[in-house]
């Protein structure tokens, strides 16, 4: 049977939360120590980015959704995205991590996902964006999250996230269940799929962002002492969730990018010596500014525990 989309964007719609429906002065906050709150200040900046990212990827989706009914449900998804951001920031606010209210600075493998998304992501095909989605959202909105669970006692961050990881088990299921129809059509239609991943804008953006992204994610989650073994198990749910769609085995980017998560995840794998960890070297070289100013949708971002 095919999978219910309209009941899905239906659960989507009853799911709904925002951040006026949290007290973020609830007594809790007082319990991060300033050890903690040192250490997770730059993850929790690289995460509210993360989100960002997300929220652009959807935006780029919603342009070329097979349905109606999809485009609706990656229109929620991308301000959940941006709620996540928000939600994050004003955590942030609560423990004191940002200064004046300022918005944290992107690192520059953000910078450059922001960027490339900007200039390229709503020409980008449908299913190379279709496919990379959920790998990134196993791998770092969702991953992420973990971390600050186990890491951090506050009862109220507990309860932000039981809303977040709510609305991104959504966000994977419709990711891998919209794999799953695009791999449904016929043969013709899967070459024209994968002659469109060999379009010069996917390889250089999964090399040239993606790549260096993920691999400057976990130096960043090793430096903070944390165990990259939970980023890589996380990432195994890409191979494995999609191991149980017979037709998300049918794309070639599925697998591409399945072989990309198994190389990601064994750090022995000369990937890491010859590519990814060089390219997070090579990028940190990247001055910002020929990056140019952050794009529009980046005002988007506030703290404020605004109603939407
Ligand atoms: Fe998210
Ligand atoms: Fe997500």
């Amino acid at each position: 049977m095919s999978y219910d989309f309209e009941a899905m964007l239906q659960t989507i719609k009853d799911k709904q939360w925002c951040l006026a429906d949290i007290d973020w002065d609830a007594p809790g906050a007082e319990t991060m120590s300033e050890e903690t709150r040192a250490k997770m200040a730059p993850f929790m900046a690289d995460l509210v980015w993360i989100e960002h990212i997300g929220a652009r990827g959807f935006a780029a989706l919603a342009k070329k959704a097979p349905t109606a009914t999809i485009r609706e449900i990656y229109h929620y998804f991308h301000a959940e995205e941006q709620k996540h951001a928000n939600a994050e920031l004003a955590l942030m606010r609560r423990w004191g991590m940002l200064e004046n209210g300022e918005i944290p600075e992107p690192n520059i493998n953000v910078k450059l996902a922001i960027k490339v998304f900007d200039s390229y992501g709503d020409d980008l095909p449908l299913i190379s964006l279709a496919a990379l989605i959920p790998l990134l959202e196993v791998a770092l909105d969702g991953a992420l999250v973990k971390f600050l669970t186990d890491e951090v006692s506050d009862p109220l961050c507990h309860e932000v996230f039981r809303h977040i990881n709510s609305d991104e088990a959504r966000h994977i299921s419709v990711d891998f269940e919209v794999l799953e129809l695009l791999g449904a059509g016929g043969s013709i239609q899967r070459l024209v799929q994968t002659l469109a991943i060999l379009d010069p804008r996917v390889l250089v953006g999964l090399i040239v962002v993606f790549v260096p992204l993920i691999n400057k994610v976990r130096d960043d989650v090793v430096a903070m002492g944390l165990d990259e073994r939970k980023l890589m198990n996380a990432m195994r749910r890409f191979e494995k969730i999609g191991a149980r769609g017979q037709n998300t085995q049918k794309l070639f980017i599925y697998h591409l990018l399945r072989l990309m998560a198994g190389m990601i995840t064994d750090r022995k794998h000369p990937y890491h010596r010859f590519l990814a960890d060089p390219m997070v070297r090579i990028t940190s070289y990247v001055p910002a500014r020929i990056l140019g100013k952050p794009q529009s949708w980046v005002d988007g971002l506030s703290p404020e525990a605004v109603a939407s």
